[in-house]
């Protein structure tokens, strides 16, 4: 798909289709007043007939408008004026791809940037990110291993975004090409976390790894492998991969965009290919779904991707370690101490715990990067889902000023996150009688004492953990991997380059 910018008069470009808001009772916006007026009142005519009213994201496709240059115009509901907000905007402008994609047209004008929203000003640059979000999402399809794709070819090829009255100026340029490097960061990691288990093992990640490097001069990758992790003493990370048959790698991606001197932002994400709770086996229903439980991983790539593509002004270095959680005759059992690359003990009471384990090796080994932050992105906990839903990824950080700034860019691509708390009245459910610290603290608070354990290897530096086990995929019948937080993360790379 291809996008652009166009500027000048709804009626006198030409396209497949024309794209125009309607407020809930008729009230044309802006452009559609324009196109309106050339087409001698059509508009308002079918609205006056009642087959239009504006309700929210409901949409009229309408062909042969006389005096336009487009061979179709598509009305699009947008609800109340006063109501018209980031949410209702969203709806519309996916509700606006989803019709496109069932008419004939090749290419599309919409003009649904200089909408007032609400609480938003001058937010074209944002209408249009999202909206290239949006098309994305509707055109995206993993039917890579079904034996015969997907057959009705979609006709759509390229958007264009109109401007009426507003200058095409180098920041919106900026925005359309932010976010298509991003929505292509997004597919990346929805399509490994789609690959199942037995594809996408973490052999496969690392192939990636090399893959991005080799597309991008600027990425830099090291694969280490189980004998260099013995060496490293990443007890605690060997231990969950103990059980399983396919080689554990330690991957690190380095994109230097930066000033040599300068700092890296550090992403770790959780990469367990297939989680199987090892010992404390997992139940059987929707087992399937922890294929799943390396889209911390998937996202590190899917950002890193995004920010070579983008050329972003900074340093940032991604790692990931990567392995299966397995039962088996040599696997870990519960009860079991190990030694982490800290040096502090920990006793496996639940070997179902095992993210924080390999994630609290990957950790320590980030220092070695000096980095100037370091955020960990991990389907770490079930509590967390129970906690907030599928809406928010749980955000933790031992600096307030960087949990502020993630969740903003949260905010700013609607890919959020909650604060949570790390509190150290919390710490004491992780205590152990036979070693530093256990890797489970009980029922109580699951996603707060997981980063709790995770915050005990990361006193060195500025660092966050965001819990995305609600936000990465998406159960039921529509299941599949939704590619979160690749947009807050590139945000916050992207807010941080500006500041630089
Ligand atoms: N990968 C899971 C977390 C998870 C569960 C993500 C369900 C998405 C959906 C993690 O490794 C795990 O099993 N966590 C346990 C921790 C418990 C044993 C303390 C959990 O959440 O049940
Ligand atoms: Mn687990
Ligand atoms: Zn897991």
């Amino acid at each position: 798909m291809e996008f652009s910018i166009k500027q000048g008069s709804p009626e006198k470009l030409r396209s497949g289709c024309v794209v125009l808001g309607v407020f809930e009772g008729g009230k044309l916006a802006e452009a559609a007043q324009a196109l309106d007026k050339a087409a001698q009142h059509y508009l308002s005519d079918i609205i006056a007939h009642g087959d239009m009213t504006g309700k929210k994201a409901s949409t009229l496709l309408l062909h042969k408008v006389p005096n336009i240059q487009s061979e179709r115009v598509l009305l699009l509901g947008l609800g109340k004026r006063d109501e018209f907000g980031t949410r209702q905007y969203l709806d519309a402008v996916r509700a606006a791809m989803r019709a496109l994609q069932y008419t004939g047209a090749k290419d599309a004008i919409l003009f649904l940037a200089e909408l007032p929203i609400k609480g938003k000003k001058s937010a074209h640059a944002w209408c249009i990110s999202q909206a290239v979000l949006a098309a994305f999402e509707t055109a995206y399809r993993f039917d890579r291993l079904k034996s015969k794709a997907d057959k009705d070819k979609k006709s759509l090829r390229k958007i264009y975004f109109g401007l009426l009255s507003s200058k095409q100026d180098a920041a919106l340029d900026t925005a359309l090409t932010q976010a298509v490097a991003i929505a292509q960061g997004i597919n990346l990691t929805k399509d490994l976390g789609n690959l199942p288990g037995n594809v996408c093992t973490p052999g496969y990640l690392a192939q990636q790894a090399l893959t991005l490097a080799k597309e991008h001069k600027s990425v830099k990758t090291t694969v280490l492998e189980e004998k260099d992790m013995h060496k490293l003493g990443m007890g605690s990370l060997l231990s969950v991969t103990r059980g399983s048959s396919e080689p554990a790698k330690l991957i690190t991606l380095e994109y230097r965009g930066g000033d040599k001197k300068q700092k890296p932002v550090v992403l770790v994400g959780k990469g367990v290919t297939f989680d199987t709770g090892g010992i404390s086996l997992k139940p059987g229903a929707e087992m399937d779904e922890m294929k799943y439980d390396m889209c911390g991983a998937a996202s590190v790539l899917g950002t890193l991707q995004a920010v070579a593509e983008i050329g972003l002004k900074l340093n940032v270095v991604g790692i990931i370690p990567a392995c299966e959680n397995m039962p088996a005759g040599n696997a870990t059992k519960p009860g079991d101490i190990v030694t982490s690359m800290s040096g502090q003990t920990i006793e496996i009471l639940n070997t179902d715990a095992e993210g924080r384990l390999i994630l609290c090796d990957a950790l320590t080994y980030a220092a070695k990067f000096e980095p100037d932050t370091v955020v960990d992105i991990a389907t770490l906990t079930g509590a967390c889902i129970i906690a907030l839903g599928h809406v928010a990824s749980g955000l933790y950080s031992n600096q307030d000023a960087l949990a502020q700034e993630l969740l903003a860019a949260g905010e700013q691509t609607q890919d959020r996150a909650w604060h949570m708390p790390l509190w150290d009245e919390y710490q004491p459910q992780l205590d152990s009688n036979f070693a530093d610290m256990q890797n489970i603290g009980g029922r109580a608070g699951g996603s707060i004492t997981a980063a709790c354990f995770l915050a005990r290897f990361t006193k060195d530096y500025r660092w966050a953990h965001l819990d995305i086990a609600g936000t990465a995929w998406k159960s039921g019948k529509d299941k599949g991997a939704t590619g979160r937080p690749v947009p807050l993360l590139t945000q916050y790379l992207i807010n941080c380059a500006g500041k630089k």
